[in-house]
């Protein structure tokens, strides 16, 4: 087992990332304090690992409550039903909430703990690549608003992450390789080691080596939980975890949420951000090709859908822009392994990489 730490003062926990920790007493137990639990699972993952987490809590007193599965019920509807669950049940402060899924159970689990009787602790057992290696970890959580992803939420703690690598042997291929997206990141905004590490390491993580894998998140989350101690609420550091995001939500948007897989999305967007940097003269163009080589390696795409026009994608981008007052920031490469967040480019320079990095 390999355990780091996200390093919060009084608020720190740990990661654990290891093989079977699902289904020990010990993953757990240190950050139970009362006799009560309440497993928040949904109806795709809870037949297939929701016994095995309750065998391992025995010793305790835990309910569950199953949500349906998808992003579309990622809403205050979906948060309410736990609520109501919890005080059927009569839960109270002392409470342990745990996220059993993916990166949708793990955000409104979260929530849920943040507003439970104004917080109750809750830990993170994460089952997709992407929960393991970015939503479980760093506290964001949230749900969905018509008006918007994500735009009714928390910066909220838990109390530990439980990274169970064997869980992903039941994941779907496209949502394992949209999770390698998010790997990729780490190793392009900041650690070239990483990034050589896993171009050297693409096959045995596409075929799920159960080594790689662990190192994979290992990597990936000591990364996130630098970032993540050093700007926990995003005024700083933080920003450069969203690398490729600008761009990936215009085309996650442009195809309302249901073409493409929000990894898929962000792998386009990391090269368009990549090329982007080397029209600034910022990247070495050698650097870009290996960018898109890494993903073009793992299946995932390398350039926006010509279904959309410039315009629209320009003016999807800029409801980042109306988040965050002021110019467009987006995150740009000065080489793989060191990214700044900048709004130091032209119009026309983005508009001729959205012109350009297309299918
Ligand atoms: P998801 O939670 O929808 O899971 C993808 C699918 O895989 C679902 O159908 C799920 O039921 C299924 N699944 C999960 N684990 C499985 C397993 N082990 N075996 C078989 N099937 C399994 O999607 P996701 O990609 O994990 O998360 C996406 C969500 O995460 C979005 O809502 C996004 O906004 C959020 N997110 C949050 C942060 C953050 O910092 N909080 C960061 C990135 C993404
Ligand atoms: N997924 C981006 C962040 O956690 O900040």
């Amino acid at each position: 087992m390999r355990t780091l730490t996200v390093d919060l003062a009084d608020r720190s926990y740990p990661i654990k990332i290891g093989a079977a920790l699902l289904s020990q007493p010990d993953s757990y137990t240190p950050y139970i304090r009362g006799r009560r639990a309440c497993v928040v699972s949904n109806t795709t993952v809870s037949p297939l690992y929701l016994s095995a987490l309750k065998n391992a809590l025995s010793d305790y007193q835990v309910d569950e409550v199953i949500l349906p599965d998808g992003e579309p019920y990622k809403n205050l509807d979906t948060l309410n039903q736990i609520f109501t669950n919890l005080l059927e049940k009569q839960h109270n402060r002392q409470t342990t909430l745990i996220a059993l899924g993916g990166g949708v159970v793990g955000d409104m689990t979260g929530f849920a703990a943040a507003c439970y009787q104004r917080g109750v602790d809750f830990i993170q057992v994460p089952t997709t690549l992407l929960a393991q290696v970015d939503s479980s970890v760093g506290g964001k959580t949230a749900v969905n608003h018509p008006m918007g992803k994500n735009m009714i939420g928390a910066f909220y703690q838990p109390k530990a992450v439980i990274i169970d690598t064997d869980v992903l042997a039941t994941l779907p291929a496209r949502e394992y390789v949209a999770g390698v997206a998010e790997v990729i990141k780490y190793g392009a905004i900041n650690d070239a080691d990483f990034f050589q590490w896993l171009e050297e390491n693409s096959q045995q993580l596409l075929n799920r080596d159960k080594e790689a894998l662990a190192y994979a998140i290992e990597c990936s989350c000591r990364n996130k939980a630098d970032i993540v101690s050093q700007d926990e609420r995003e005024g700083g550091v933080r920003a450069l975890l969203n690398f490729g995001h600008t761009f990936g939500h215009a085309i996650e948007a442009a195809g309302e949420y249901k073409q493409w897989l929000h990894g898929e999305a962000v792998a386009a967007g990391m090269v368009m951000a990549a090329d982007l940097s080397v029209r600034l003269g910022w990247l070495p163009g050698e650097q870009l090709d290996r960018l898109r080589g890494l993903i073009e390696r793992f299946g995932l795409p390398v350039a926006a859908p010509a279904q959309f026009a410039t315009d629209q994608l320009l003016e999807l981008m800029a409801v980042d822009k109306k988040a965050t007052d002021g110019g467009l920031r987006l995150v740009l490469l000065k080489a793989i392994g060191s990214a700044v967040v900048t709004t130091d480019y032209t119009r026309d320079q983005l508009c001729e990489t959205l012109n350009s990095v297309r299918n």
